[in-house]
This record gives structure tokens, sequence and C-alpha cells, in this order.
């Protein structure tokens, strides 16, 4: 075989053989097939697409270019989930607690943040102590025992995602729905759930900008789950802008907790007790969907939800008075408030300039070897729907950086101000199974 052969075929929008797409995933995963040669049939793939079948090859192939993990020690019906990517998306340090909470073992592998998306791991690194890193007999023994741990993935869990993604990111070929699809269900396929709810985020801070092409994603998903044996469901869920009112690491964590202490906005609450009502009906802990809801919601009243949270914390090694005092979270020492120059409703928040304007304060990282600032990050004060005066604060960028104009400037541009109040915004668009 010969790549150029492949790449023309690609270019040309024929369907690729299993063997072919493996071909082409294990040579660049050993670095026998170049980056300029990946790039070019990346970018045929973004123009051409790829059929169900070869989204589903290309998955195979990513999981089997490293090693996959065996979670056949922890009992019961594992559940795993995975979003696809926004801004102020702290849910995952939400549902993992109310999902033990109920007996479904969450043996959770997540990633770091990098552009303008976080990632859960740097989140729970801003909490002093906390071990996102644990031996396979730690994590097998506290998802048995306490029925959740949360680790970063191994290194060596799909190297060809890692190599791709990394390629992918800077050709242009990032928001292409087979190669999105693949990538992420290649990660949750290899670390070795029963399960999968994937929140398809949809909208100005998430790589799916339309509902169609979000609900086109979602089912490649799902079609991909069930072809390798994993029950999977995707929800549908809005990124019109950022999720609750924190963006950032240390800010989330302590919206993340006020969740669980039921004060959390009803965006975020919203969309985690959806995707943990789809994780405890999967993992088979209710019959159906509308009781998990009602027990989830319950479990918020009852202070439960916020207590597992905080043994979470302790069994891997964090302090957890945050919990009562998140204020012990690090705090950093600007807070810039961003005022708004004119009087309306706010139509929309460009959710993107958002977490660009967070990582640009500190938050995230422009590439993967960057540190980050867990202090930094942004408050949104308004939403869409809400009004403003002129000289109202939009939001407070909080920051170590003295050289904070750019994400000043980028975060007051990301509000849209008009004088009609806009539809409101449906925080769940649709269920996929
Ligand atoms: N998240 C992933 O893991 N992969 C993608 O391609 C996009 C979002």
């Amino acid at each position: 075989m010969r790549m150029v052969d492949l790449i023309n075929k690609k270019k040309r929008g024929e369907a690729l053989s299993a063997a072919e797409i493996d071909y082409i995933v294990q040579g660049y995963t050993k670095g026998e097939i170049p980056d300029y040669q990946m790039s070019a049939f990346l970018m045929a793939v973004y123009f051409k697409g790829m059929n169900r079948e070869e989204t589903a090859n290309l998955t195979l192939s990513m999981v089997n270019s490293g090693e996959t993990v065996d979670l056949s020690m922890i009992e019961g019906i594992k559940v795993d989930k995975h979003s696809s990517g926004g801004v102020g998306d702290k849910i995952s340090l939400v549902i993992v607690p109310l999902c033990a909470c109920v007996g479904i073992p969450v043996a959770k592998m997540s990633g770091r943040g990098l552009g303008h998306t976080g990632g859960t791991i740097d989140k729970l690194e801003s909490i002093e102590g906390f071990r996102t890193e644990l031996t396979k007999e730690e994590f097998v023994n506290n998802v048995n025992k306490y029925k959740m741990a949360i680790v970063g993935q191994s290194p060596n869990l799909t190297p060809a995602d890692k190599k791709i993604y990394a390629l992918r990111d800077v050709t242009g070929t990032v928001d292409s729905i087979p190669l999105i699809a693949s990538s992420i269900m290649s990660k949750k396929i290899a670390s070795g759930c029963d399960c999968i709810v994937l929140d398809v985020k949809v909208g100005s801070g998430a790589f799916m900008k339309s509902v169609d092409e979000a609900v086109i994603l979602a089912k490649t998903m799902v079609e991909i789950g069930k072809a390798l044996g994993r029950r999977t469901v995707a929800v549908v869920t809005d990124m019109s802008q950022p999720l609750g009112y924190e963006v950032g690491n240390a800010n989330e964590v302590k919206e993340a907790i006020e969740i669980l202490k039921g004060h959390g906005a009803e965006d975020e609450t919203t969309v985690a007790l959806t995707i943990a009502s789809h994780m405890a009906v999967l993992g088979g802990a209710f019959s159906d969907y509308e009781s998990a809801y009602n027990h989830m919601r319950k479990l918020i009243e009852s202070g439960k939800a916020v207590e597992k949270l905080k043994e979470l914390i302790r069994i891997q090694g964090g302090n957890t008075d945050v919990v009562d005092n998140p204020n012990l979270l690090p705090q950093a020492e600007k807070h810039i408030e961003v005022k708004s120059s004119t009087a309306g409703y706010i139509n929309s928040v460009n959710a993107e300039d958002i977490g660009v304007s967070a990582m640009l304060l500190g938050a995230g990282r422009k590439t993967k070897n960057d540190s980050i600032d867990f202090s930094a990050g942004i408050t949104m004060v308004k939403k869409i729907g809400d009004w403003v005066d002129e000289g109202d604060t939009l939001c407070i960028l909080h920051t170590n950086k003295s050289d904070f104009q750019e994400a000043e400037r980028l975060s007051k541009n990301a509000f849209v101000i008009k004088n009609t109040k806009p539809e409101p915004i449906k925080y769940v668009h649709c269920v996929i199974d």
C-alpha cells in the first residue's frame, strides 16, 4: 500500500477498507507516515467525510494503536461519560459523586484542557493535595469500595488519537464529524467501560455550531458504540454561552460544589442531572429516567451528593475543607470588571472567545507544555436574556497577570447586546439512543 494512493482515494470521495484505514493509523502512529501526508489525508476526510463503516474502523484502529484498560476487576456495570468539549463545563465533577451515591461504579479517566476548552484533571488539581495519578490497584480498590475514582488518562491509551489530535489542532481539521467521533469513541472504548453517556455540546463554545450538526455527531458516536458492543446514549446540550457562571479551574470547582449543595445555576444543574440520570439508567440503578432524575435531585437536596464529593477528595488525598470553605481554593490577586458600554438585552455570548480570554488570563494552555494558573478565570455576571444598563458589569476577569488587556477586549466583545429580548435557551436539545 502507498499512502499517496490512499490520499487520492479519499480525495475522490471513495470509501477506504478496514485494512487501508489501519495501514494509515498504525503507520502514522509508528512514525512511518510523515505529518505532511497525514495532514493531506485529514483534510481529504474533512471535505469528503467517511461513511459509518469507515468511522467505526477508524475508531477500532485507534483503539488498537495502544493499550486497553481491563476493568473486569471492578464489580458492576461500569458507566463512563464524555463531553465533546465546552467552556465552563464542570459536569464531570458533579456526575461522579451523584452516580457513586446510587452505586454505579464510575472509573473515570479524564483529560486536561487545551485551547479554549477546560479539562477535569486541571480543575481537580486546583484542590490542594488531590492526586490525579493513582496506581492501578488504588484505582480499582477505590471504585470497588467507594464507587468512584477520577484519574488522568494513561499515556499508553490510544496513542494514535494523541498524535492525530495534535496534528488536527494545527491543520484546521478538528471540526470534522468522523474525526471527532472516532477520537472520542476510541478513548472511551479503550478505557474499558461497559456503557457510555456522551454530552455532545452545541453552540458558540462547541465544535458543533448547529443542532443539526451536533445530532449527526451524536448519532455517529451512538452507532460506533453499538457496533463495538457498548451501550451508548448521547445527550445534545447547549454551549451557546459558558455553562453556569464560572470559567477556569479553582472557580469551576467552587461552582461544582455549589451545584452539589443545590445552589447551582439552572443550566448546569439541569445538564448534570440529565447526564447523571442517563448513566444511572444504563448502569441498572433505575428502570426509568424520570425516577432516576427525581432521585438525583433528592441526593442534592439532602446533602448526600456533596458529602460524596468530600469523600472523593479525601480518598484521592485532597484537602476536604474546600467543600465547606471554597475560599481555601487558589484565588487570583487581580479582579477586573468588564463593563458594558451600552444598554440592552444580552442576545448572545461567544463562548469560545470567553474560553480563549480565560486561557489568556492563565487558566488554560496555548500548547501542551504550558503550565496553568489554577486561580485564573472568568466569572460571568450576565448571561443570555439578562438586561444590562450602560456601565453594568458583564463579567469579572481573575488573573495574576498584568497584561490582561487582550482578554479584557475579547471578553467584552463576546457579548452581543440588542434592544430585543432573545428566546429562552433550551439547555438540553435532544437525546439520541
Ligand atoms: N474531544 C476529543 O476527545 N476529540 C475531538 O476530536 C474533539 C473533542
